[in-house]
């Protein structure tokens, strides 16, 4: 599958499919119409880099099948787990109004699809419109299993941007020849680094720079004169991502479903878990010419990573090609570029105007400040791990605690008032011992291990400080947040000054988003409304980080109104 068909045909498509498996069917409660899809989780030989491997993918697609709606829709998704595996699947970014039972992180809003169950998602788009995209919420299968959730405005609404002419998503990945489970169980075993991946990719092609690997090369064939909008998602597991297509400049219209003031980039900066939709205007006649479009890491900490880099093709689809094109490179930012990344995030603003205003919560309930970062855990007696120490495992905390998954679901058990020693709510609003953050690193880098969480009244507006910290090296970390969009109101680096860094807010027109990096050896604040009432998980995108630890997790309680509770959940919901 080398070129993607257009957006349209792919949604007649998947309405015929629907109409297949149901009618569609008007739903009362919204303009919009509810498409139903069905996931089959099943095996499948997938052959990358001269490697052939058994991978899990959604109806034996690799990527996942793209989900096509508009705002307004229902999506009704079933999913059939005939792996061995456990399964869960999460729709990133989707705001789950009242909804939150089908969110998809494995143990913290439903326990896992097992094999030979089924669990069907049923939740409403409401107030999006870009793109997000789907992937597995439970160790590292989301490698494998990733799609794009294409989000249409609402029928006769247009966009803030001239029609494109066609669409295409492009998402990136990265591949390993090796089992990720294999990759991640072997590093939580031994306390190191996991083993980093093969390749990155763009659509689950690697692209003509790796070896064994040129006709597995993402083309996108373009006519020139026309105006085409790229809906990027970095759905790789641990890197942040530069990209850019030789000799063409992109306009950022939209990141995580939100429009955006557009801007005119060579390059653009995406990490995991976001989105980022730009239009790419071709040139106004046949170049002789291919231009490449690459993506490769932003490198922050002091850990190894994948350090090559995806190529695709842009190429203008002449009627009679003859002779032979040349092939154009583009400059990507230096590996460590982190003046290009801050300049890049600095331009992304809320068009805040009548029609898409930005709501950012003006009066604060609630600050918080949670410190972001690695740490240490003990390496079990008559051991040696490969933490950075012998004596250590590697581990990653949030105000130093370190989440431990519970054994059952936290939002059943909050719903159902079963908590029973499954969870504390105690997670510190601040550090319990403050320190120098982004200075020479304390001795003890011991990290808490709990299962904590935050409880928040219905409709508190909350004030969130990310800081990183330097313990074991200053990173980078995309932090996402489920069921909360959120303003990002500030950012700057060293320590955060309470006293002096909120001055320099913009509570104008800030990004409203759903992952956000929070700066190497810096933080960032934001602001958001508890307006959603479920448990809301809240993590590094970077996997191994989220695997270490780098999470915690919202209560977010019931509203007086019936209209501000989450209803009871459905009835197939997954048992632990
Ligand atoms: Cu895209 Cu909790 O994740």
């Amino acid at each position: 599958m080398a070129t993607f068909p257009k957006i349209l045909v792919i949604a007649i498509f998947s309405m015929v499919c629907s109409l297949f498996w149901n009618t569609n069917v008007v739903d009362a409660t919204n303009t919009g119409i509810t498409r139903h899809y069905k996931f089959d989780i099943k095996l499948q030989n997938v052959t990358r880099l001269c490697h052939t491997k058994s991978i899990v993918t959604v109806n034996g697609q690799f990527p996942g099948p793209r989900i096509v709606a508009r705002e307004g829709d229902r999506l009704v998704i079933k999913v059939v787990n005939h792996v061995r595996n456990n399964i869960s699947i999460h729709w990133h970014g989707i705001r789950q109004l009242l909804s939150g039972w089908a969110d998809g992180p494995a143990y913290i809003t439903q326990c896992p699809i097992q094999t030979g169950q089924t669990y069907v998602y049923n939740f409403t788009i409401i107030g999006q419109r870009g793109t997000l995209w789907w992937h597995a919420h439970i160790s590292w299968l989301r490698s494998t299993l990733y799609g794009p959730i294409i989000i249409l405005p609402k029928r006769g609404v247009p966009y803030p941007f001239s029609q494109p002419y066609k669409e295409v998503p492009l998402m990136f990945g990265e591949w390993w020849n090796a089992d990720p489970e294999a990759v991640i169980a072997q590093a939580l075993q031994t306390g190191g680094g996991p083993n980093v991946s093969d390749a990155y990719t763009i659509n689950g092609l690697p692209g003509l720079l790796y070896n064994c690997s040129a006709k597995d090369t993402f083309k996108l064939s373009v006519k020139p004169g026309k105006t085409y909008l790229l809906r990027l998602i970095n759905a790789a597991l641990n890197d942040e991502l530069f990209f850019s297509i030789a000799n063409h400049t992109l306009i950022t219209v939209d990141v995580d479903a939100i429009y955006v003031k557009p801007f005119e980039t060579n390059t653009i900066i995406i990490t995991p878990g976001q989105t980022t939709n730009v239009l790419l205007k071709t040139k106004p006649y046949y170049p002789n010419a291919d231009f490449l479009m690459m993506a490769r890491p932003y490198v922050t900490g002091n850990g190894t990573f994948d350090n090559s880099t995806v190529a695709g093709i842009l190429h203008y689809n002449h009627p009679k090609q003859s002779t032979k094109l040349r092939v154009f490179k583009p400059t990507l930012p230096a590996l460590r570029d982190t003046s290009f990344v801050t300049n890049f995030t600095s331009k992304l603003r809320s068009l805040a105007n009548a029609e898409y205003p930005a709501n950012v919560p003006k009066n604060v309930d609630k600050h918080f400040f949670f410190t972001i970062g690695l740490g240490t855990n003990p390496c079990p007696k008559n051991r040696t791990c490969q933490g950075p120490s012998n004596k250590t495992m590697f581990a990653a905390a949030v105000n130093n605690v370190s989440f431990v998954m519970p054994s059952k679901a936290l939002l059943q058990a909050h719903f159902l008032h079963q908590n029973n020693g499954l969870y504390s709510t105690s997670f510190p609003s601040s550090p319990l011992i403050p320190f120098n953050y982004t200075g020479t690193p304390p001795n003890n880098t011991m990290v808490i291990d709990g299962t904590k969480m935050v409880v928040l009244p219905f409709n508190t507006s909350v004030e969130l400080v990310l800081q990183d910290t330097s313990i074991l090296g200053a990173e980078s970390h995309p932090l996402h947040l489920h069921g909360l969009n959120f303003y990002v109101v500030g950012q700057g680096f060293g320590n955060f000054d309470p006293n002096k860094d909120p001055a320099k807010y913009n509570l104008v027109d800030p990004v409203e988003r759903n992952t956000v990096g929070v700066p190497a050896g810096g933080w960032v604040a934001i602001r958001f409304l508890a307006d959603n009432p479920g448990v809301w998980f809240m993590h590094c995108h970077l996997e191994v980080h989220t695997s270490w630890g780098l999470k915690m997790a919202w209560v977010v309680e019931d509203g007086k109104h019936p209209n501000q509770k989450l209803p009871p959940p459905p009835q197939d919901l997954p048992k632990c």
